[in-house]
């Protein structure tokens, strides 16, 4: 697959015009209440053709994964000995962008349209392919495994992945986006695809955008 350097060799439009995007700052108040979007949460699986804003974008990284004690750059989410295994990735119809939580900003990873591809490998499920926004979470297990074991490492970055999608669909959920978390997938295929460097194992594909109808 192609790096951010080259131009893409599938269908595609290089149209972003910076490898870093900042993100806006995330909304720190107000919002929807944890307990109605708790109520509210499903799985949803059609999306509207409306795009999710910049805006929108930052504060679904930020409770994926941002970083809310400067210090010891502690995260959103639980982290067994804040090892931090988890990689978040986004896939936008022109491009891959890849989530600096401590610069809040995402880093273009590759250039084109690879949701034909991704949707390919997940059983060719719609969603994956059609959601204006598909983030996908990876695992780098070096530092979690030299702590407390290889077995016991897949563990706890298994464990902490189900933390860092919880948020993100929680706080879809509060922004009135759909989401729908997916595990059916080719492992090897998506990893080739999204062309992860070797070591970073994908887990969860989580297509987000604007639902097409919301009965509450
Ligand atoms: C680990 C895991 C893997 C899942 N994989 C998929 C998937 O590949 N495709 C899909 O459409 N939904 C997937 N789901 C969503 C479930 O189908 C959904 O959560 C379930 O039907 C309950 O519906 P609800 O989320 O609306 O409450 C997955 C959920 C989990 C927890």
């Amino acid at each position: 697959m192609t790096p951010a350097s080259r131009m893409a060799s599938v269908n595609d439009v290089d149209v972003a015009t910076d490898d870093r995007i900042d993100l806006p700052g995330p909304s720190l108040l107000g919002g929807m209440p944890l307990v109605e979007a708790l109520n509210h949460r499903r799985s949803r699986r059609e999306f509207a053709v409306k795009t999710p804003t910049l805006e929108e974008v930052g504060q679904l990284c930020w409770a994926a994964e941002g970083i809310t004690e400067g210090e010891r750059a502690l995260r959103t989410v639980p982290s067994a000995g804040a090892t931090y295994p988890v990689t978040l990735y986004v896939v936008k119809p022109y491009g891959v962008y890849r989530y600096d939580p401590v610069g809040h900003c995402l880093y273009r990873h590759l250039s084109g349209d690879v949701r034909p591809h991704l949707q390919n490998a997940a059983d060719d499920q719609p969603a994956v392919g059609e959601a204006p926004l598909c983030f996908v979470l990876a695992l780098e297990l070096s530092a979690v495994a030299a702590r407390y074991g290889r077995r016991r490492g897949w563990r706890y970055a298994l464990i902490e992945a189900g933390h860092v999608a919880q948020n993100l669909l929680l706080q879809a959920e509060a922004l009135e986006l759909a989401g729908v978390p997916v595990g059916a997938f080719e492992d090897t295929q998506v990893a080739h695809t999204l062309g992860l460097p070797a070591g970073l194992h994908p887990v969860y594909l989580l297509p987000v955008g604007a639902p097409v109808y919301r009965s509450t």
